[in-house]
């Protein structure tokens, strides 16, 4: 058994590491996908250099032999100095059967005294860790707003200076950073793959940078480093805010620290200071993430004569904002989309369909005359004539019209998503605007005739999580639904979770991102993305305690603070977190936080009814009352709002009781219990009558009382008859708010009644996945109806067709019918529960998730009575597998009864399934009806 795919803070070979003890941790391979496989004990050993590792020599760190399963383990070695490189490996010795109570043939029985073989080296390098390293002083260009200059007409600042070496460097790194968003430059060329960095965060306390190996950069003699910032979250307009620069300056900031050791181990650093000069007089005229990115290209050239260089500004007064290292996958370019179609609107623009609403820009190639412009236009949809349809992108819902190139947009609102090029008219020439970001399907291109497919390409830019869910099943509409789900994500992971990525909003709504959470999890390695995020979410808690409505959140005042749901989403979304990666110490940094929200509310609402401070209690958004059709009744489906808030209260209080107990914090657990045990009782005595009807009588209410167990177990049975009467009034459709549709999946689910989800799942008129997919959605909308054929768009004032809140129904395709879930008890897959629950008329699914200790996979096919289940589970897993068997229905594996099939365990029956016990390996499962044929009686 051989340790692979080793990270450290669950990223590979990351540059830039600023915690003083790393969390290392590996997956396990084994050939064959042995039975039982499980480790005993594992060492690992840390070492300065590449040549000390390979020599097993761990100057570091040498943790001796460990006995303990666990797969990963924080850094315990030597104090790490910044910029340190640390090279590191790690061996494991197999269970052995005894200690893994796997038992029967084919087990692999480990051996204690073998020699293990080492993993591959990994590798890790420190980041700065003490402000004192920094000797870089933050710079801006000192231009001024002009009338031909205002705010949100600004160019790109541009920064350089040429340095000499004297000798070939032997190492060099660069730390950079920037206020606003940039790319830097070593010797002309462009350092990294990333884009939009350094990502959002509140710049007003803390700053990501960003460190890059560049020693193959640079050469003996002159070089030169030179960056390009646009203004970005931090000088631009973002969010739904008219005015630019929530953050303070209009000016972007750069920020350099370039670090060059040479042979004769001396070393040189250059850092950004009063010797770089500065420039707005370059080729990018404008870049906003909104609007768009102007380029004239005739302005190009690093060493274009004339170019206006001065001396830059050094920025006092930024002491206070911490720097901090990029600790989650860079945002960049992940795939590319070539269109599908080119076509004429009757307006005689020319439209590019890429076939797939995304996230990105465009990348054109075209031969241009000087001073030609060409600009493209994006929007996710076509309106009724064929045109670019921009309404949803809220320009026109604000005073004045939109001049061109971008014209008096400075003041007003709206998302552009514009991009201008101006050509150089040198030949051929590639316009790709990377300085901003648009959500779209079409791109109306004019000024440039009508490209060829090949001239127009989609880049697709995305936090660079590593895919980790896979899902195919019978039904073709189920994979396309799953496969707008994983755009949906991948569009709107920016370095935070955006609600969507299109409108004049683009923000880490919470609400939205603790529904999706789960989901997210199973479809991507979310580790490293959601540990930045959650401090995100911590900078912005309000003084009170209370998390935010979304985080970053650069508004002053208490706009967006701490609605219920929204603001829980600050403990949803780090126990989710727990569920899936099992990583303590993100658990333990955030608790405190976690309290003192927890206990904002308390304080508020002594009564332990959360109707006080409720912020902007927005309550089960978009439920069924929000529909427009002819044939659905309006009224009834929005679940009161204090009952909407009680429930997460409580929901809140039992995870902070639970992250107490995994913390081992006795009196916290005991206080947060107690807290719970309160809420429970004031929301039943308050809200539930004899009859278990919950005040409001909705969909959404039962639901959210069944899935955070808030009742007793008489209480349950009733809202559950209670929730199918509601559904049934509707006609077997759901009028859940994106807070409670995917929980009424999992919860019909729970009580028994799948068929009803299944029901739910393949209804097809408004509201329903179903209806979405079949009429064209590539990415999940916002609204049931955010276009139908009866009514077309919905309100384009809120109508975005990449939101991902809907799209939560994708955990329970995870757990329902690819049958996967975590369990709360061995958090990060330790232990899975497999638990597939075929039906909805599909007959066959296979699915896989890549958790932390490597792939796990089902896979089924039901024919005539017959169930074939294949369940892979990974080395040092364990796994109970419930297998649906009703009656007298008979289970074997691999052709072998039960109990002589190797590396099963302690089978039973429980209710109408067959339940067993596995280790790690491959296991081909058959369940038989019995020759009687009782097996499909009910
Ligand atoms: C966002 C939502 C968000 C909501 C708060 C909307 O504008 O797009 O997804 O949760 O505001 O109600």
């Amino acid at each position: 058994m051989i340790p692979v795919e080793l990270r450290c803070h669950h990223l590979r070979d990351p540059e830039g590491i600023d915690v003083a003890a790393p969390r290392l941790s590996w997956t396990l391979t084994a050939d064959e996908p042995v039975r039982g496989a499980g480790q005993r004990a594992f060492q690992i050993l840390v070492a300065d250099s590449r040549e000390r590792l390979a020599a097993d020599e761990g100057n570091l760190w040498d943790s001796g032999r460990v006995d303990s399963d666990a797969q990963s383990q924080a850094y315990q070695g030597a104090p790490l100095r910044s910029r340190q490189q640390c090279w590191w490996k790690v061996r494991v010795w197999p269970a052995s059967p005894a200690l893994r109570g796997a038992e029967g043939n084919g087990v692999d029985r480990g051996q204690d005294d073998c020699r293990p073989a080492w993993s591959a080296p990994a590798c890790w390098r420190m980041g700065l860790l003490d402000a004192a390293d920094w000797q870089a002083s933050w710079i801006e260009v000192p231009f001024e707003l002009t009338p031909e200059m205002p705010p949100g007409q600004i160019p790109a600042s541009r920064f350089r200076r040429a340095f000499e070496l004297a000798q070939a460097p032997q190492r060099a790194v660069l730390f950079a950073s920037a206020l606003g968003v940039y790319e830097v430059c070593l010797n002309g060329t462009r350092v990294g793959a990333q884009a939009l960095a350094p990502e959002w965060t509140d710049y007003r306390r803390r700053v990501q940078y960003q460190t890059f190996d560049v020693t193959a950069f640079l050469h003996p003699g002159v070089n030169t480093i030179a960056a390009t910032v646009c203004e970005g979250w931090y000088a631009g307009r973002i969010g739904f805010w008219k005015e630019q620069s929530q953050y303070g300056s209009f000016r972007p900031r750069f920020l350099a620290q370039l670090h060059v050791s040479v042979q004769s181990g001396g070393e040189e650093v250059i850092s950004t200071d009063r010797r770089w000069q500065g420039s707005v007089d370059g080729p990018i005229r404008f870049a906003g993430l909104l609007d768009g990115q102007i380029t004239d290209a005739r302005m190009g050239g690093s060493d274009r004569d004339g170019v206006a260089w001065e001396a830059v500004r050094v920025v006092a007064g930024l002491e206070q904002v911490e720097l901090v290292a990029q600790m989650n996958e860079p945002i960049a370019v992940v795939t590319e989309q070539a269109p599908i179609s080119i076509s004429r609107a009757p307006s005689g623009a020319t439209i590019v369909d890429m076939g797939q609403n995304l996230v990105g820009w465009s990348r054109l190639r075209l031969r241009g005359k000087p001073g030609q412009i060409v600009n493209l236009r994006h929007a996710e949809m076509l309106d009724e004539r064929g045109e670019l349809y921009t309404a949803p992108l809220r320009c026109a819902l604000y005073k004045g019209s939109p001049g061109p190139h971008h014209g008096t947009y400075g003041m007003m609102g709206g998302a552009r998503q514009m991009d201008t090029f101006i050509c150089a008219g040198r030949g051929a020439e590639v316009f790709e605007p990377r300085f901003t970001q648009h959500g779209f399907r079409y791109v109306e291109v004019t000024g440039a005739g009508a490209p060829s497919p090949s001239d127009i390409t989609g880049c697709v830019v995305s936090s660079t999580v590593e895919r980790a869910g896979w899902f195919e099943c019978s039904d073709p509409t189920i994979n396309r639904l799953m496969d707008a789900v994983r755009w949906t994500q991948l569009g709107n992971l920016q370095g935070i979770p955006l609600d969507c990525p299109q409108r004049d909003e683009r923000l880490g709504w919470l609400g939205d991102a603790q529904v999706f959470c789960q989901a997210s999890c199973y479809n991507a390695g979310m580790a490293a993305f959601y540990a930045k995020y959650l401090r995100d979410v911590r900078d912005a808690q309000w003084p009170n305690g209370r998390f935010p409505d979304f985080a970053p959140n650069p508004l002053g005042d208490k706009r967006a603070m701490g609605a219920p749901a929204w603001s829980d989403g600050g403990l949803i979304i780090p126990w989710t977190h727990y569920l899936h990666y099992g990583d303590r110490q993100l658990l333990a940094d955030h608790f405190p936080a976690a309290k003192r929200h927890v206990e904002s509310i308390a304080t508020a609402n002594p009564d332990f009814l959360w109707t006080r401070e409720t912020g902007n209690n927005y309550g089960d958004h978009l439920n069924g009352d929000r529909i427009v059709q002819e044939y659905w009744r309006t009224g009834g489906s929005a679940t009161p709002v204090d009952v909407f808030a009680t429930t997460y209260f409580a929901h809140s209080a039992a995870l902070l009781e639970r992250m107490a107990g995994v913390l081992g914090l006795a009196d916290d657990r005991q206080r947060y219990e107690t807290l719970h045990q309160s809420i429970v009782r004031a929301f039943r005595a308050s809200f539930v009558d004899a009859d278990g009807r919950i005040q409001g009588d909705t969909q959404g209410g039962y639901v959210l009382a069944l899935h955070f167990d808030l009742l007793t177990q008489p209480q349950r049975e009733q809202a559950v008859q209670h929730l199918l009467r509601l559904l049934d009034a509707r006609g077997g459709y759901p009028d859940t708010g994106i807070q409670t549709t995917n929980r009424m999946m999992l919860e019909l689910t729970r009580a028994g009644r799948v068929d009803v989800a299944y029901r739910i799942l393949n209804n097809d008129r408004i509201p329903s996945w179903r209806y979405m997919i079949d009429h064209g959605a590539t990415t999940i909308w916002e609204r049931w109806d955010s276009w139908s054929e009866t009514n077309g768009f919905q309100d384009p004032s809120m109508n975005s067709f990449n939101h991902y809140a809907m799209g939560a129904v994708a955990e329970w395709i995870y757990r329902t019918i690819g049958g996967i879930n975590p369990d709360p008890d061995a958090p990060g897959f330790a232990h899975v529960i497999i638990r597939p629950q075929p039906g909805g008329g599909i007959t066959w699914a296979n699915t896989r998730h890549r958790c932390i200790r490597g792939t796990i996979a089902t896979d089924w096919r039901t024919e005539a009575g017959v169930l074939n289940l294949e369940v892979t589970i990974p080395p040092n897993t364990a796994a109970t597998v419930h297998i649906p068997c009703r009656g007298e229905a008979t289970v074997t594996e691999s052709g072998l009864p039960l109990d002589k099939a190797p590396g099963v365990r302690g089978w039973r029956r429980k209710g109408e399934a067959v339940v067993v016990q596995l280790g790690s390996g491959r296991y081909r499962f058959n369940r038989r009806a019995a020759p009687d044929g009782c097996e499909g009686r009910r």
